[in-house]
């Protein structure tokens, strides 16, 4: 009987499943079209096993959302040249939640970034390097994308206002790419970091 307890225990800790890695998806958008690109981000990284995601307008979200999470992404429109202001609170918001927390700020985590501007060319690399800049500054390991022709890139990023205006069915794809590989990224630094 006591063997077959604990054999009973043995398997059951065998077959007992990690908990998901979390990645919240934090995104600032005003007329949609960031919010496409954060859905499409989702659904890469979303298909990804072993892993759960939290999808929040930056406005909406709590410092739980940023203490549990694994790796964090954020979305935002090119506004001026660069972030959003809301997108730029986000990251001082991050700062604050993981600075209280004690100590290592983003260290054994990941971070990332995608946009959307009007017109090509015209702020989206500031718009990135900014929000990148900041996560290095908080210890994040940054990861990017890769695009349509293989080369690496600052993550995801649309030209909206052109005709269609709106986020193509390219961009979409690309933003699911970089979904599934910032996960899978993911899975594999935290198999091996500490924070
Ligand atoms: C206040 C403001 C400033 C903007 N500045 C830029 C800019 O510098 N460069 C650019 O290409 N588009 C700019 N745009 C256009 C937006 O980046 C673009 O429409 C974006 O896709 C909007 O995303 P959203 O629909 O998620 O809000 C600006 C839009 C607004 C409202």
């Amino acid at each position: 009987m006591r063997r077959l307890l604990i054999a009973i225990l043995v398997l059951a800790s065998a077959g007992a499943a990690a908990p998901p890695l979390k990645i919240l998806i934090a995104y600032h958008s005003e007329t949609g079209n960031t919010e496409k690109l954060a859905a499409a981000v989702k659904e890469g990284a979303a298909s990804v096993q072993g892993i759960s995601v939290v999808l929040r307008k930056v406005s909406s979200v709590t410092a739980d959302d940023i203490s549990s999470a694994d790796g964090i992404i954020l979305g935002t429109p090119v506004q001026w040249g660069n972030l959003s202001a809301p997108a730029k609170q986000f990251l001082d918001q991050v700062g604050a939640v993981l600075g209280k927390a004690g100590s290592t700020y983003g260290e054994g985590r990941t971070a990332a970034v995608f946009c959307t501007a009007g017109s090509p060319s015209n702020g989206q690399e500031m718009a990135r390097l900014s929000a990148i800049s900041a996560f290095l500054g908080m210890r994040f390991a940054i990861l990017g994308g890769v695009n349509a022709e293989g080369f690496g890139t600052l993550g995801p990023e649309a030209a909206t206002a052109g005709k269609p205006p709106g986020v193509s069915a390219l961009a979409l794809a690309d933003g699911r790419r970089f979904g599934e590989r910032f996960a899978r990224l993911t899975l594999q630094f935290r198999a091996n970091a500490s924070r």
